[in-house]
């Protein structure tokens, strides 16, 4: 890897865009806003520049990537969909959604990206920046979140610098991103499957369905059916071991709060930061990442965390602590 790049960072306006979409189109590597969190964009259809991206966050194996497009119509050249995928498509596009669907005949997203899969996952972001990047690139571009493997994905443009400076060419700063927890993957196969929860609630997917999502583990244990590949049981791991569901503190540890609940001995936390005082997921969901990484840096024996509630948004939280909580191999 050649640590010596220079990355640039850029704040988001028009001269960031034409810049963006220039370093893309000559195979270079551009972290951007997306809703959900950061992305480290690539051109979708460059194996070279996309063997870089893997190089530069350090994925231990090829693990696909979700293409980033502007519109439906830009998917439909990638993917096949059927009734149910554009029902899903027109309902939440563009928006935290993620949609694993069979590949077009000539889809144009490179092998490397797939990771030789004969499925590719595509989404279109809501975010202005990501979008006029990828407008003004014109073409696909695959984005993992823009974070080294195994860390917790970036929600701001600092977290990016901290990870991948001088791996990568350029930052558009686009300052926190509104969502935190990155999109909710459905794969669009004969019953679609909540690959892995996210931005958008398993409710909200269901209503426009009409019935109800499988989960994983019920798609697993039939062979036809390809679960996220790159769900590995610790993802999204600090340093600091995580403790979940914590109704007290221990001496040394630093508490990550939820809502105004008490814990016992909360004055043994050598420090305290609180998703949201109000009980409000949405507003956990976009502090997550964020404390975690805070936390991560306090020295603390553990990272104590309250329950969270299962339902809407803290699904998504709740899978993204039980994988923290898992610890990095
Ligand atoms: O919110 C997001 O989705 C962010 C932003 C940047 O868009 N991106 C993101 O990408 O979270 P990444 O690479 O960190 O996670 C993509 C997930 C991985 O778990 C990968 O295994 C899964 O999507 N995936 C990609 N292609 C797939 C496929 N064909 N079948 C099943 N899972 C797939
Ligand atoms: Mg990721």
């Amino acid at each position: 890897m050649d640590t010596t790049l220079r990355t640039h960072v850029m704040p988001a306006g028009a001269s960031a865009t034409a810049t963006a979409a220039g370093v893309l189109a000559e195979g270079g590597l551009v972290a951007f806003p997306t809703e959900t969190v950061y992305g480290l964009g690539a051109d979708a259809g460059n194996a070279s520049a996309i063997a870089r991206l893997y190089e530069a966050k350090g994925r231990p194996a090829f693990n696909p990537l979700i293409a980033h497009v502007a519109d439906l119509a830009a998917a439909r050249r990638i993917a096949l969909f059927d009734g149910q995928a554009l029902r899903l498509a027109e309902a939440f596009w563009p928006g935290p959604l993620t949609l694993v669907l069979p590949k077009a005949l000539s889809c144009p997203v490179a092998e490397l990206a797939t990771a030789g899969l004969d499925t590719v996952a595509i989404r279109v972001p809501a975010h202005k920046v990501a979008r006029e990047i990828i407008k003004t690139f014109g073409g696909a571009v695959v984005a993992p979140s823009a974070n080294l493997s195994g860390h917790v994905s970036p929600t701001t443009a600092e977290h990016v610098n901290g990870d991948l400076a001088g791996r990568i060419d350029l930052i558009v700063d686009g300052g926190a991103v509104e969502v935190g927890v990155e999109s909710t993957i459905v794969g669009c196969f004969s019953d679609p499957v909540l690959l892995r929860p996210g931005g958008l609630t398993r409710a909200e997917i269901e209503r426009v369905l009409g019935y109800p999502l499988q989960s994983p583990a019920a798609a697993e244990s039939d062979d036809s059916q390809p679960v996220a590949p790159g769900m590995l049981a610790s993802h999204y791991a600090p340093r600091t071991p995580v403790r979940l569901n914590a109704s007290d503190v221990h001496v040394g540890e630093a508490l990550l709060a939820f809502g105004r609940a008490k814990v016992a001995r909360a004055e043994c936390a050598s420090v305290v930061m609180n998703l949201s005082e109000r009980g409000d997921l949405a507003e956990a969901a976009a502090n997550l990442f964020g404390y975690l990484r805070t936390l991560d840096k306090k020295n603390a024996d553990a990272i104590a965390v309250m329950p969270i509630p299962d339902d809407g948004l803290g699904e998504a939280i709740n899978d993204r602590l039980r994988r923290a909580a898992v610890g990095r191999a």
